[in-house]
């Protein structure tokens, strides 16, 4: 946490998806932590994370939700926040130095990591981490052994594809000019593969949580423009970012016009951009 760069002795070789977009992530945080701000109240309330709380956040990226849990519990309470990428962490810890919340403990590993210390957690949290696990019904069904009973748990998911213009529009004008090719439907994997209830639901009922519900949320994402959104996406989206660097320069060229003019469609009346988008929360209790 001290030393200049954020890394930590446990971080891991920078080989992971995440790192390359993990700056971007850091840089365009207040527009993210402003369109997630209600979602991440309801993931707190729904998870019961109060003064005191023991909260594990799997896949904690740049730091949030971890931030605001670790927020809520104060100095009587503990959060550890686990995520797989290198360079995600590196961004939460500078983030850190600007908070003083040294019951906040950032750990390089594996989401499953989280049951090592035994049944200590009294809340879980995973915002969009879920659709990107390898295996997410084995994690889910090894974090219930590093919950206490009757922890709650609640994960944040996308919805279909249709409710989340953000994700979806760049993956059309990416088809449309030839840098991705179609997409298996959204149920069989991709940030789409949670996004009906009943699949949302699945995912705990399946792992042994009883009390499994799903509530609904909108993540609004405003922009200046389509050109600041065109500029967003190709920092913080993989997608983007690779289909950008592989394509020729007139195709990125035109790639980015297309994106930009769809997004259009999602002009406000003050002139700025907001792409409304949905997001579930699946929620339910270790037994
Ligand atoms: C879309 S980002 C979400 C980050 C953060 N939770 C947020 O909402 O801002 C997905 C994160 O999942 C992490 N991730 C993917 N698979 C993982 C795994 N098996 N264990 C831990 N983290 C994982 C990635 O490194 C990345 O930081």
């Amino acid at each position: 946490m001290n030393d200049p760069t954020g890394r930590s002795p446990d971080d891991e070789p920078e080989d992971d998806r995440w790192s390359p977009v993990a700056e971007g992530w850091g840089r365009w945080a207040p527009t993210l932590d402003a369109a997630t701000a209600e979602l991440d109240r309801a993931l707190l309330d729904t998870a019961c994370v109060g003064r005191g709380s023991h909260v594990a956040d799997l896949a904690c990226g740049t730091g949030e939700p971890a931030f605001g849990a670790a927020r809520r519990v104060g100095p009587g309470g503990h959060v550890l926040a686990v995520d797989s990428s290198s360079g995600m962490l590196r961004v939460a810890r500078i983030r850190a130095r600007a908070q003083d919340l040294p019951w906040l403990e950032f750990v390089a590993g594996s989401a499953d990591a989280i049951a090592e210390r035994g049944p200590t957690h009294t809340a879980a949290l995973c915002r969009f981490g879920v659709m990107h696990f390898d295996d997410p019904p084995r994690v889910l069904a090894t974090l219930r052994q590093g919950l206490t009973r009757g922890a709650r748990v609640a994960c944040a998911v996308w919805g279909t594809r249709a409710e989340v213009p953000f994700l979806r529009l760049p993956r059309e004008a990416a088809q449309r000019h030839g840098l991705l090719d179609p997409e298996p439907p959204d149920e069989a994997s991709g940030p789409f593969r949670f996004g009906d209830p009943a699949a949302a639901s699945a995912l705990l009922t399946d792992a042994g949580f009883d009390e499994v519900g799903v509530s609904t949320h909108s993540v609004p994402l405003r922009f200046h423009g389509p050109t600041e959104f065109a500029r967003f996406l190709l920092d913080v989206s993989q997608l983007v970012r690779d289909a950008a660097q592989r394509a020729a320069p007139q195709t990125r060229e035109r790639f980015l016009a297309d994106l930009a003019e769809t997004a259009l469609d999602h002009a406000s009346a003050d002139h700025g951009l907001c792409l409304s988008n949905i997001a579930r929360i699946v929620h339910g209790r270790a037994p």
